[in-house]
């Protein structure tokens, strides 16, 4: 029989950095730190609300479409999805404590659904979502090609990804927070991740702080 959702019993363990995000206290003070994040990583001022403007240009929600924010944390790309028209987006994330101020930031906002998994296992089925938008969680993505492959899987034939991430540089402080289990993938590492799983790269935008967006393309090559 075939399976609906692959096994959600996943047995690698937590890395350090993904531990930290189980705090209360870290999920209280995420969004102040969110707000400020890509001006402190990419050294010039990069407003949040221009950040959220890529995304949703890239995704264009309209009324009945479906989206999943993985690694959504605080629900942060989740709350603009639905906020400029989605029907339903499904936040998911290993965090009870980020999920837990997720939806107390998302009162109000119809369609928001948490889901309490692991990204390498999506709780849904096959060719389910229309978008699906990673911000930032790439980084902290232990299996990267897994989670790539869940990606592919979960959306709808046409389908389209936005990823912000954190670009490899010879900074001091990355070779630390690697030790964290925290990546810095290169441009190039991250297409191919995504071409390995099937997507088709349609756009890019290389910087400390980098942008993806790829099309789910059924033939794979
Ligand atoms: C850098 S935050 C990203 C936040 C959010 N996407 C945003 O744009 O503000 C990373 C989040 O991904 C979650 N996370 C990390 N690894 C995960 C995994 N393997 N499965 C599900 N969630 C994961 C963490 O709990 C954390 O809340």
């Amino acid at each position: 029989m075939r399976t609906l959702f692959p096994d959600q019993r996943i047995k690698a363990p937590l890395t350090l950095a993904a531990r930290t995000n189980l705090f209360p206290l870290t999920a209280l003070g995420y969004e102040l730190w969110r707000r400020r994040a890509l001006t402190l990583l990419s050294g010039r001022p990069f407003p949040l609300q221009e950040e959220l403007n890529l995304m949703l240009k890239a995704q264009e929600p309209v009324a009945g479409m479906h989206f999943l924010d993985l690694g959504t944390s605080t629900g942060l790309y989740a709350r603009a999805l639905l906020g400029a028209g989605a029907g339903r987006v499904y936040a998911l994330d290993l965090s009870p404590a980020m999920l837990k101020v997720a939806l107390w930031k998302a009162r109000g906002y119809e369609g928001f659904v948490p889901l309490l998994a692991r990204a390498e296992a999506i709780p849904l089925p096959e060719a389910w979502v229309d978008g699906v938008v990673v911000g930032g969680s790439w980084n902290e993505f232990p299996q990267p090609q897994v989670v790539a492959d869940e990606m592919y899987r979960v959306l709808k034939p046409g389908g389209r990804l936005w990823i912000m991430f954190s670009h490899r540089s010879d900074s001091l402080l990355q070779r630390v927070l690697e030790w964290t289990g925290l990546r810095f993938p290169a441009l190039s590492e991250l297409m191919d991740s995504l071409s390995k799983s099937g997507f088709k790269v349609d756009g890019w935008r290389e910087g400390s702080v980098g942008f993806v967006t790829g099309t789910k393309v059924t033939t794979r090559g």
